[in-house]
């Protein structure tokens, strides 16, 4: 069905008429999502999603038959108020009481309307909210202020299951069904390029389907307001060519964090990521969050089996560069750079818990550098970076120079 859909809504037109076609229901997704720093093109105009087109589509005949009615309305007015418009000495106008014909039509007009209407809305969720029966299946888990992103079919060889924190990947030209739920208070998911939003509820699991058929970095967002760091709570999706995709999902599910040299920075690192500083109040990173392959498996934070790949930090608060020169900052104060967050102050800074403030460990700037090079060590091989040659899609900057 999705296949059939594409090829028919694509059309001869070529991307810069679709981008056209696209521009107004930009406007609106560019007013929605916010500014992005990047210059990227966040739009729900973005015709290579069938999600989109099916949408697009509904929306202009829906539109068009708007303007069918505006014109029929506005013509009758008109001709009416012409038509038995006063004039001198005219008879009085003929007095009557009820017409039955007048009334079954301006009863039967707005059924019809209505029905018209319905059939357009319930075609487009008929083919949009089942599930496809070849989705490739993801899980996304949100919380204040962060996505987990899991694939339950991709078992890893360290045990658990394939987790990225706040990059998802996925394939293109094939439907990916996203289970979203919530582990705290409501949020939302939305990749407005991919395909539409949906509620992210706590105690519950909905499925929604997105898809693209160009491969690329999108801008994902939380769009439920949900606390101090709502707008912070971003993500990207990486869609990959399909081969590509199976590279990155096979590797990762073989992926075991690679074991630091005796006597590096990875390796102080890494005692400390696991163990934490007790004499000085430092927590323990495995507490809360989980590193495949490592007995690091806590659940209460992002998931950094892969965090070297990744290009974002604080949940897409710094991307690229920046996001590498706020990670000691990060690991220093994460609360005092991202309000709301929930990761400890390292510098000794306090924070508040439930309410309550405290005060946070103290590591020394050579420790936090040796947890910083952990982190950068936790890296896919090669063949699985899915951000290597990915160009950011619309972005007009930089040598990852978008596609259209
Ligand atoms: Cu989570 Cu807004």
């Amino acid at each position: 069905m999705n296949t059939n859909q594409s090829g028919r809504a694509r059309g001869p037109g070529g991307g810069r008429a679709l981008f056209a076609r696209g521009a107004l229901l930009a406007a609106g997704a560019a007013l929605l999502t916010g500014c992005q720093e990047s210059s990227q093109l966040v739009t729900l105009g973005d015709m290579s999603s069938a999600f989109n087109r099916e949408i697009f589509w509904m929306s202009v005949w829906a539109i068009a038959f708007s303007i069918i009615i505006f014109i029929g309305v506005s013509y009758a007015l008109f001709a009416t108020v012409r038509r038995f418009r006063e004039e001198n000495n005219s008879a009085e106008p003929a007095q009557f009481h009820g017409n039955n014909r007048l009334e079954v039509v301006l009863v039967a007009v707005p059924v019809l309307i209505v029905i018209v209407l319905s059939v357009l809305t319930v075609r487009s969720m008929a083919r949009l909210n089942p599930t496809p029966e070849n989705a490739t299946s993801v899980t996304a888990l949100s919380r204040q202020f962060w996505w987990n992103f899991s694939y339950p079919t991709a078992t890893a060889a360290a045990g658990g299951v394939v987790t990225n924190g706040n990059e998802m990947v996925m394939p293109t030209r094939n439907p990916v069904a996203v289970t979203i739920t919530s582990g705290d208070v409501m949020h939302a998911f939305w990749a407005p390029n991919l395909g539409g939003q949906r509620n992210a509820t706590p105690g519950t699991e909905k499925t929604w389907q997105i898809d693209t058929d160009r491969p690329g970095a999108y801008q994902g967002n939380c769009s439920m307001l949900c606390g101090a760091s709502h707008a912070n709570m971003r993500f990207k999706v990486i869609a990959l060519e399909p081969e590509r995709y199976n590279a990155f999902l096979q590797a990762a599910a073989a992926y075991r964090a690679p074991t630091p040299e005796p006597g590096s920075a990875e390796e102080r690192g890494y005692t400390l990521f696991l163990q934490g500083k007790p004499s000085t109040g430092a927590l323990s990173c495995a507490a809360c969050h989980r590193v495949q392959g490592t007995p690091a498996n806590g659940a209460a934070g992002p998931d950094l089996s892969f965090f070297g790949t990744r290009r974002t930090l604080g949940a897409g608060m710094w991307e690229g560069e920046q996001a590498e020169e706020m990670l000691i900052p990060w690991l220093a104060n994460s609360p005092g750079v991202k309000p709301g967050s929930l990761m400890p102050p390292y510098n000794g800074a306090t924070y508040q818990v439930n309410g309550q403030v405290q005060k946070g460990g103290v590591l020394t700037e050579q420790e936090l550098s040796d947890i910083a090079a952990y982190l950068r060590s936790l890296r896919l091989p090669e063949e699985a970076d899915y951000w290597r040659d990915t160009p950011v899609i619309g972005s007009t900057e930089g040598p990852q120079g978008g596609t259209q």
